[in-house]
C-alpha cells in the first residue's frame, strides 16, 4: 500500500492578489492525479513535517515577510522539524521590490535544505491571464516532482 502524496499551500494576502495566485497554484497542483492538495492561511510547524511538498505564498510589505509566516518558519526551525529533501516553492504578488518570495525560497533551500523550484514566482500586483497560467504551471511542476520522486 502506498501513502497519499500531500502538497500544502500556505499563503497570506492582504488585498487579494496573492490569494488569486494561490488559487491558481492550487488548480495546477490539483490537475495532477494522485496528489492531496490543501490550502491554508495558517499552519502549525508539525503540519509541515506531514507533507511531501510545501508551497508558500507571500506578498511583499515593507520589504519583508509577514509575521505569521516568519513565526511559523522560526518555530519549525527551533523544533528542528525535518524538511530536508521535501519539495518547496514560493510565490507572491508585489509592487516594486518584491523581496518576500525570494527570502522565503532562500529559507526553504538553505535553512531547511528543501529541494526547491527556482526561481520564486513573483507577479506585479494583480495577476493577469499569463500570470495565472504561470501559477498553475508552478502548482503542476511541484505536484509532478513529488509524484515522480515517489515512483523512483
Ligand atoms: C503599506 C504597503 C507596503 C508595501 N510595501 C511593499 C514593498 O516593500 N515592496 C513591494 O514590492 N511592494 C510593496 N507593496 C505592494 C504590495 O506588495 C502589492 O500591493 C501586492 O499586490 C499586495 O499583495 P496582496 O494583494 O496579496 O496583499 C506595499 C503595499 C502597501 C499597501
Amino acid at each position: 500500500m502506498t501513502n497519499t502524496l500531500k502538497l500544502l499551500i500556505i499563503y497570506y494576502s492582504q488585498t487579494g492578489n496573492t490569494e488569486k495566485m494561490a488559487r491558481a497554484v492550487e488548480e495546477g497542483a490539483k490537475s495532477v492525479v494522485g496528489i492531496d492538495v490543501e490550502v491554508k492561511y495558517f499552519a502549525r510547524p508539525e503540519e509541515l513535517a506531514e507533507v511531501d511538498a510545501i508551497i508558500l505564498g507571500m506578498p511583499t510589505y515593507y520589504h519583508d515577510i509577514g509575521m505569521d509566516m516568519k513565526n511559523l518558519l522560526e518555530e519549525a526551525s527551533k523544533q528542528e522539524i525535518n524538511l530536508k529533501g521535501k519539495v518547496g516553492a514560493t510565490f507572491g504578488s508585489y509592487g516594486w521590490s518584491g523581496e518576500a518570495p525570494n527570502m522565503l525560497l532562500e529559507i526553504l533551500k538553505n535553512r531547511f535544505q528543501m529541494d526547491v523550484v527556482e526561481p520564486a514566482l513573483r507577479i506585479k500586483y494583480n495577476p493577469d491571464k499569463k500570470g495565472l497560467e504561470d501559477c498553475r504551471n508552478l502548482g503542476r511542476t511541484v505536484a509532478e516532482r513529488i509524484l515522480k520522486s515517489s515512483l523512483t
